[in-house]
C-alpha cells in the first residue's frame, strides 16, 4: 500500500497502521508464551483508537484500561468486563465505581487508601471486587526516568516491605478478594533484567502470600517491552519470555501480561508534508512539515528518536543536514534533529516510523490544530479508522 496514495486521499498529516504488523506483534507475544497459562491484557493507552482496539479483540487479546474513558473504550470496542483490567495512580471514586457497577475482571490498587476507598464501594453495593496490589519492586528499568515507574521514587505502587503487612490488613476486608499481584517498571525496556527482577519480587512475595494464607490466582507483570526505533536488535517476544517465565513458573500461577508499545509501536508511521525548507546561517537547515508536537510528542517528551524516511521526494541530490520540525510556535517542536537527508521540495512527503504507540493518543490541540486522520491498511484495502478534526469538531464543546 503506497503511503503517497494514502496522503493525497486523506491528507496530511496521516497516522497510517498496519493490520498486518499488528497481527504478527501480537501473535508473536501469545506464542512466546504458549504451554503457560496466560492472559494477554492490551495496554490501550499506547493506541484506544477503537479500530485498533477491535482489531486487538479478534486477536483473542484482553484489554488494560488506564481510566475511565479507557474502559469505555474497551467495552464499546466490544470487551466484556471480565476481559478488562482497570490499572492507574489516581483513580477517582468515580472511575472505581464504574469499574465496580459493571465488573471488571480485577482493579490493580495503587495504596492502602486506594484500597479503603474500593472496599467501602464494594461494600455498600454488596459485592466483592478481585483487587491485584500493585508493587513497586524499586527496580531501575534503565529506560528513559520519564517512562521508568518502578522506582521507589517513582509515584506507582506500594513498597515490596509493606506488601506481606497491607495484605494481612486488608484481607478480611468484606469487599475485597486478593486475586493477585501487580507490577509494571516501565516502557520501552530493552534489558531483560528489570524485568525479571521484577518478576522475582512478586513471586518471592505470592509465596509469602501463601504462607499467611493468602491464596492468588494470578501475577500481572505489566508491560513494557521495547521496540527497535534506531534499528538496533532488541529483545523479541521469544526471549522476553524465556527471561520471565522460568521465574513466573515457579509459583503455578497465571501469568497476565499488559503490552502496549511492542505491539502497535512499530505498526504506525506518521505521515507528514514538507512546508518549507530554510537554510540555516550555520550551513545547516530546517525542514519544516505539517506534522509536529501536537501529532508526535514523544521527541519533544521524552526526547526520544524516530527514523523520519522520505516517502515521496522530487529530491535533487543535493544533501543537507536539517532539523526536521513541526509548524508550532515552540522551539522544542523537533521530531529529527541533525538529519542527513536529501534537499526535499514543499509537497515532498516524509514517514516518521515507529509511531503506532503514544503518538495519535497523545495528540493535542495546541494552536487551534485539528487532530490527524487514522488509517488502518489491512492487505489491499484500507480505512479510515478516524476522520481528521476540524475546526467545528474543535469549537462545537465552547460557547
Ligand atoms: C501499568 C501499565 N501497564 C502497561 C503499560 C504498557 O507499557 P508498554 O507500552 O511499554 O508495553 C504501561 C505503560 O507505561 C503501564 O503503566
Amino acid at each position: 500500500m503506497s503511503l503517497a496514495e494514502l496522503a493525497a486521499a486523506e491528507g496530511t498529516p496521516l497516522y497510517v497502521y498496519s493490520s498486518a504488523a499488528i497481527t504478527a506483534r501480537y501473535r508473536a507475544i501469545d506464542h512466546a508464551f504458549r504451554g503457560y497459562p496466560h492472559a494477554i491484557h492490551y495496554a490501550l493507552k499506547a493506541n484506544s483508537t477503537l479500530g485498533i482496539v477491535r482489531l486487538l479483540r479478534s486477536l483473542g487479546a484482553a484489554a488494560d484500561a488506564n481510566s475511565g474513558g479507557e474502559i469505555d473504550v474497551a467495552l464499546r470496542a466490544g470487551f466484556i468486563p471480565e476481559q478488562i483490567v482497570f490499572t492507574g495512580v489516581g483513580k477517582t471514586p468515580s472511575e472505581l465505581a464504574q469499574a465496580i457497577d459493571i465488573g471488571v475482571k480485577t482493579i490493580n490498587a495503587e495504596s492502602e487508601g486506594e484500597l479503603d476507598r474500593i472496599d467501602c464501594l464494594a461494600r455498600e453495593r454488596g459485592t466483592r471486587v478481585r483487587v491485584a496490589l500493585r508493587v513497586n519492586p524499586d527496580v531501575d528499568a534503565r529506560s528513559h526516568p520519564h517512562i521508568s515507574t518502578g522506582l521507589k521514587v517513582n509515584k506507582f505502587g506500594v513498597p515490596v516491605d509493606a506488601v506481606r503487612e497491607i495484605c494481612r490488613r486488608f484481607v478480611s476486608r468484606e469487599g475485597l478478594e486478593f486475586a493477585g499481584l501487580h507490577t509494571h517498571v516501565g516502557s520501552q525496556i530493552t534489558d531483560l533484567e528489570p524485568l525479571r527482577r521484577a518478576a522475582m519480587t512478586i513471586v518471592a512475595l505470592a509465596r509469602e502470600l501463601k504462607d499467611d494464607g493468602i491464596t492468588l490466582d494470578h501475577l500481572d507483570i505489566g508491560g513494557g517491552l521495547g521496540v527497535s526505533y534506531d534499528g538496533v536488535k532488541v529483545p523479541s517476544p521469544d526471549e522476553y519470555a524465556a527471561a520471565v517465565l522460568p521465574i513466573v513458573r515457579e509459583s503455578g500461577l497465571t501469568v497476565i501480561l499488559e503490552p502496549g508499545r511492542s505491539v502497535v509501536g512499530p505498526a504506525g508511521v506518521l505521515v507528514a508534508q514538507v512546508v518549507d525548507v530554510k537554510d540555516r546561517p550555520d550551513g545547516k537547515s530546517f525542514v519544516i512539515l505539517d506534522a509536529g508536537m501536537t501529532e508526535l510528542m514523544r521527541p519533544m517528551l521524552y526526547g526520544a528518536f524516530h527514523r523520519i524516511e522520505p516517502v515521496l521526494c522530487n529530491a535533487s541530490s543535493d544533501e543537507i543536514v536539517a532539523d526536521i520540525v513541526g509548524p508550532l510556535c515552540e522551539s522544542s517542536d523537533t521530531l529529527g534533529k541533525d538529519r542527513r537527508v536529501k534537499r526535499p521540495r514543499p509537497g515532498d512527503l516524509f514517514a516518521i516510523l515507529d509511531a503506532g504507540a503514544y503518538g495519535a493518543v497523545m495528540a493535542s490541540n495546541y494552536n487551534r490544530r485539528p487532530m490527524p486522520a487514522e488509517v488502518l491498511v489491512d492487505g489491499a484495502k484500507w480505512s479510515v479508522i478516524r476522520r481528521r478534526q476540524t475546526i467545528d469538531d474543535l469549537l462545537a464543546l465552547e460557547s
